[in-house]
């Protein structure tokens, strides 16, 4: 089975398509390789809707099945936010070093035991005609008081995690893509790809 991978950034098409090699009776194609491919608009309320949005749609329009990610920061807090509004939170004019001091200064003043936060990952495998399985991973934190680390990108200097006293953006980027949500929703999608087709994952 042919599954397309419904994002044209190169750096997630490799990780994906990775991570997910070797899983028999299935290869991944790119996006890139339909460069008529619509743009799809993310506007659901849940990173599933978004991922299952995605995937569905560019099925639909290749005809094979698709599968798509949508990943975030979930912040207690905040009551959730930033969530699905990760990329844009706080507007077309901020980078990633704006929305992590816009996000540092709504909880400032949050004592630490108030200061959860997670990083969401939900992956969506979807078919022409209809239907789809999604996998969806966690990687539990807080949020630090202020940003620390060079590593990763968007909200990884300012994810704090316990068990290793650093933040996101200060361990290596090979103990990230073991611990990170992407990877744990990569690994249940695996489990799903080889279930479907009866290979040995
Ligand atoms: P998308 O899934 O590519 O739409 O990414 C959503 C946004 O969530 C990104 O632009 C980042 O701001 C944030 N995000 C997702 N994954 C991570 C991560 O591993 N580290 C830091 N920020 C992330």
């Amino acid at each position: 089975m042919k599954i397309v991978i419904a994002t044209k950034n190169r750096h997630k098409f490799t990780e994906i398509s990775c991570s997910l090699a070797g899983i028999e009776g299935i290869s991944l194609v790119s996006l890139n390789d339909f460069p008529n491919a619509p743009d799809v608009i993310e506007d659901g309320e849940t990173f599933e809707e978004n991922a299952v949005k995605k995937a569905s749609e560019i099925a639909e329009y290749i005809g094979l099945p698709a599968m798509a990610d949508d990943s975030g920061i979930v912040v207690d807090a905040l009551d959730g936010r930033p969530g699905v509004l990760s990329a844009r939170y706080g507007g077309p004019g901020l980078d990633d070093g704006g929305r992590n001091r816009l996000l540092l200064g709504e909880v400032r003043g949050v004592p630490p035991q108030g200061r959860t936060a997670r990083f969401v990952c939900v992956i969506a495998v979807a078919f022409p005609g209809g239907g789809h399985h999604t996998s969806r991973g966690e990687c539990a934190g807080c949020i630090a008081d202020e940003m620390s680390g060079t590593h990763g990108f968007g909200y990884d200097p300012i994810f704090f995690l316990p068990e290793y006293g650093k933040t996101m953006a200060e361990i290596p980027l090979e103990e990230k893509n073991r611990i990170s949500h992407r990877a744990r929703a990569i690994e249940g999608m695996r489990t799903i790809l080889a279930g479907m087709t009866g290979g040995t994952g």
